[in-house]
């Protein structure tokens, strides 16, 4: 009897592993695959499982700084004030990882991100006000004055919720306000998981947003020199270069990061990409920043770190030359609109007549690729893609108010006629 037990128990022990192994063999080749001890160490019972559930996530994550310095999936995963938990296989973890997440290892970035126009300003330009409070309303009109107290924009209220849900907040989401009171995300330009400096560097990153003909930076980053010797010679950059001791040695090319956040050569690091601006070159007619001086200083001081002092000093006169005959140019189309406003020709509603999207057009498109192209090295979208449609937009929206004028003139003579020819 016992014998019989004994044999039985063994019996069916040998039968499960048998099972076991065989079972084991089954699984796909991602399951077998044990994580490293130096990866399980790194990430936990976390990556064991999303090995198998969402591989790509893992290898994104083990390629990151994080990863080598022992950060855990659930540094970031886990709930900060604010934010709504969700238990999850024996975690709670948060159901949106937003910049507060992140600024919990990193202020000093966070406080600068915050001071950006990446922050509410992009938000507001599509949104307007209403989704701040007072707190962060105040906050971000000390830095940018008028750029978040103001109406939603009237355009993305025409086109629609699909267009601006899709369209414009897949761009200004950058700065959104989030529920758990921070705003915007840091993962637009650093990605989720690989977290990298490297792709931020890359300038189709910034290129996913800056692009297009209402701010073509990246094709014009793309056609000037600097731009031309980095796809050439990108593989021979240190892309990876830890940001405060980035030589130009790492890097003898710029690419947008490292003009308006580097800290190349001992500069600083900065978050903030309004630091090193000194016009307004969005705006229809440009007018200097209020830190005009401080701003363009250190922007040249940059380009000094690999071009001579009288260069620099050449190309930012001719590129400011640009933004005084842009301005003149569009104060001149600007009158035209203006005299049919007054003379009550056009309808107060926007973007219901024909000449007003030729008017949109002349600043938003032409005159902002003028003036991008000067500051960054862009022959060909000063002159085809700038001045040469200013000249022929101008004629044509010339053509087009004396039309509307004479029709105007017309309809009122004919009306003055019907009444006099009254019985
Ligand atoms: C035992 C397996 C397992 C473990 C352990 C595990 N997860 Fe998951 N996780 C899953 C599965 C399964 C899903 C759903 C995948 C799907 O929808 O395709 C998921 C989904 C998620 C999601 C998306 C949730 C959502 O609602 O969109 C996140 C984020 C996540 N896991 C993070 C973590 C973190 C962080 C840890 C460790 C603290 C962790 N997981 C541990 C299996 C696991
Ligand atoms: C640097 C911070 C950070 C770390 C570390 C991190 N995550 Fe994430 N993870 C994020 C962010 C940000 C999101 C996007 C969340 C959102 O949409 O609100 C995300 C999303 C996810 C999702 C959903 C992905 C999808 O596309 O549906 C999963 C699953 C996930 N993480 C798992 C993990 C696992 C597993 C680890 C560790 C191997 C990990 N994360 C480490 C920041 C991090
Ligand atoms: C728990 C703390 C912690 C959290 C949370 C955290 N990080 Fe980090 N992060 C670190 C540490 C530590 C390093 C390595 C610093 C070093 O080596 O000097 C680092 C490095 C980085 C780097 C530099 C990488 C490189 O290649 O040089 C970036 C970019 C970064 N983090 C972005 C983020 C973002 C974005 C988030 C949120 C989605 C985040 N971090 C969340 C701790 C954290
Ligand atoms: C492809 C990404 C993208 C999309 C889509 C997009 N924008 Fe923008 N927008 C930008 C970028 C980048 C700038 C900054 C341009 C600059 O400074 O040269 C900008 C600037 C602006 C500005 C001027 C900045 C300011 O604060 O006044 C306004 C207003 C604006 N966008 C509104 C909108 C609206 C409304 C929509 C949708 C109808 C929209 N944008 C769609 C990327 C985008
Ligand atoms: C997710 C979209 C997005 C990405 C990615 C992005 N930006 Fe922007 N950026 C914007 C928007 C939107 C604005 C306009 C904000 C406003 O003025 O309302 C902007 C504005 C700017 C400005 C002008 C700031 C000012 O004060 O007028 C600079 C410079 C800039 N971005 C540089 C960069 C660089 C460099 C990168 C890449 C490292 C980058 N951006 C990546 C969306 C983006
Ligand atoms: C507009 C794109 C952009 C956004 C948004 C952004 N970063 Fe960065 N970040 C960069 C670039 C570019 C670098 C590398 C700068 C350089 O070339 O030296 C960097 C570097 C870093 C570093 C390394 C700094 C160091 O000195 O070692 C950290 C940490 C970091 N970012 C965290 C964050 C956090 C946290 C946020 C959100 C609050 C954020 N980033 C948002 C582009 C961005
Ligand atoms: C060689 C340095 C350099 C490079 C590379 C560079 N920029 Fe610029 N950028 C400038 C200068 C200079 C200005 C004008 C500064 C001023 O206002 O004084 C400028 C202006 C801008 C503005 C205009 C802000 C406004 O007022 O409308 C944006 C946005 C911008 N750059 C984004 C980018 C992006 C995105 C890239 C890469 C695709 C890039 N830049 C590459 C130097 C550079
Ligand atoms: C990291 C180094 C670096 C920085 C920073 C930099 N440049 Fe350059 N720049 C170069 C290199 C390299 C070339 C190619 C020179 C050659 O033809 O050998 C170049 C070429 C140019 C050219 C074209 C010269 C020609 O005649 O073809 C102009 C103009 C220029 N840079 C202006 C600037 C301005 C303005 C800034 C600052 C806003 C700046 N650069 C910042 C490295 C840099």
């Amino acid at each position: 009897m016992q014998f019989k037990s004994l044999f039985f128990s063994v019996f069916i022990g040998a039968m499960l592993l048998i099972g076991a192994i065989l079972l084991n063999n089954k699984r796909p080749a991602v399951e077998k695959n044990q994580p490293s001890s130096q990866a399980v160490r790194a990430t936990g019972k976390c990556a064991q499982c999303h090995r198998r559930e969402t591989p790509a996530v893992v290898h994104q994550f083990e390629m990151s700084r994080h990863a080598k310095k022992g950060i855990t999936c659930l540094d970031c995963h886990r709930v900060v004030e604010g934010q709504t938990s969700k238990a999850h296989r024996g975690f709670t973890i948060t159901t949106q990882i937003t910049s507060k997440n992140c600024a919990q290892c990193h202020k000093t970035e966070h406080e600068q991100f915050m001071r950006s126009r990446h922050a509410a300003p992009a938000w507001a330009a599509v949104a307007g006000r209403k989704a701040f409070t007072p707190k962060q309303l105040a906050f971000a009109e000390k830095y940018h004055k008028g750029a978040v107290d103001r109406a939603a924009n009237k355009l993305a209220q025409l086109e629609g919720p699909g267009a601006i849900t899709k369209g414009c907040e897949g761009c200004h989401n950058i700065g959104k306000p989030n529920k758990d009171g921070s705003i915007g995300t840091c993962t637009q330009c650093h990605s989720r998981h690989s977290t990298s400096v490297a792709l931020a560097r890359h300038p189709e990153t910034c290129g996913q947003c800056h692009m297009g003909p209402d701010h073509s930076q990246l094709e014009i980053f793309k056609e000037s020199k600097h731009g031309a010797l980095f796809a050439a010679q990108k593989n021979l950059m240190k892309l990876h270069a830890r940001p405060k001791t980035l030589t130009t040695k790492d890097m003898s090319v710029p690419t947008c990061a490292t003009c308006h956040m580097s800290g190349l050569e001992g500069m600083k690091v900065t978050h903030d990409v309004t630091e090193r601006l000194s016009w307004y070159l969005f705006a229809p007619v440009s007018k200097k920043r209020p830190g005009y001086q401080r701003n363009q200083h250190e922007m040249k001081e940059l380009c000094k770190k690999c071009h001579t002092t009288s260069h620099v000093e050449r190309f930012y006169k001719e590129a400011e030359v640009v933004v005084h005959s842009t301005n003149q140019k569009v104060k001149e189309e600007r009158k035209i609109i203006q005299r049919l406003r007054k003379k009550g020709l056009l309808t107060p509603q926007p973007f219901d007549e024909p000449i007003e999207f030729l008017h949109f057009d002349f600043w938003h498109y032409y005159g902002r690729t003028a003036k991008h192209a000067a500051f960054m090295g862009g022959a060909d979208f000063v002159q085809w893609h700038g001045n040469y449609e200013l000249l022929h937009l101008f004629v044509k929206i010339k053509k087009m108010a004396q039309q509307i004028e004479q029709n105007a003139a017309r309809k009122k003579s004919n009306a003055a006629l019907k009444k006099t020819n009254k019985p």
